[in-house]
């Protein structure tokens, strides 16, 4: 099976969990996408759903499979959040912002009582820190966050289109990739870079995600925390 072909496989099965009536959370990135498809098509088969989307690109791909996408303002309280990570940790500890998203998709995750997480097979490590980490960060304290990540060890570099143009989030912040490693104690590294002024958000998804939905040569198998 190719990554690919993971990616389809956990996205429909993921669509399959979400009933009639519920408010559903959408990821962003490439799984969330063949996720945010299977799910178009049970809408455009009579499934009534509502959703909220963590990021703009998961916002026009909703709107443009003919699901109503509304503002988190219009539906505070969500029934389930489903996203992909960059990868999956023990105790379902996660490294997500990949594509960019973090910050979006940490308040969608916050406002669901159930985030599933679908990833293939490859993203699960016993220990995070393979990916980059990424960090929001305000555009004005980029020279003073910059230097306290790099204090802190963690090797930040800030993330740039392949054309050079500088990368900017959805809130139009910029992201700082930190290579920093493993990281053995998720806890302590997210309680150090959140005690940097001038970062919105960070990467690490812990004590968050109620259940993985992983795709491998075995079909999906769960993991949960
Ligand atoms: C988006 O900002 C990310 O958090 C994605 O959820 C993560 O990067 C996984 O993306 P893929 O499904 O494309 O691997």
């Amino acid at each position: 099976m190719t990554q690919d072909e993971a990616k389809a496989l956990v996205g429909q099965r993921a669509a399959e969990l979400v009933e009639d009536g519920m408010a559903v959370g959408l990821g962003t990135g490439s799984t969330s996408t063949m996720f945010i498809k299977a799910l178009g098509t049970r809408v455009k088969a009579g499934l009534k759903i509502r959703c909220v989307a963590s990021s703009d690109a998961s916002h026009h791909l909703g709107v443009s499979l003919g699901m109503q996408v509304v503002t988190l303002a219009e539906l505070p309280e969500l029934d389930v959040y489903i996203d992909g990570a960059d990868e999956v940790g023990p105790e379902l500890a996660l490294i997500k912002g990949g594509g960019g998203a973090l910050l979006r998709e940490k308040i969608v995750a916050s406002a669901a009582k159930k985030f599933i997480v679908v990833v293939d097979s490859t993203k699960v490590v016993p220990v995070l820190g393979r990916f980059p980490l990424p960090v929001e960060v305000v555009k004005m304290a980029l020279p003073l966050v910059e230097r306290r990540l790099s204090e802190l060890g963690l090797r930040p570099k800030l993330r740039r289109h392949s054309d050079g143009a500088l990368y900017l989030t959805d809130e139009n912040n910029y992201i700082l990739d930190c290579a920093c490693g493993e990281i053995p104690e998720p806890e302590k590294t997210a309680a150090e870079i959140r005690g940097i002024v001038g970062v919105v958000e960070h990467g690490l998804f812990l004590k968050m995600a109620t259940v993985a939905l992983v795709a491998g040569e075995e079909g999906v198998t769960e993991l949960r925390a």
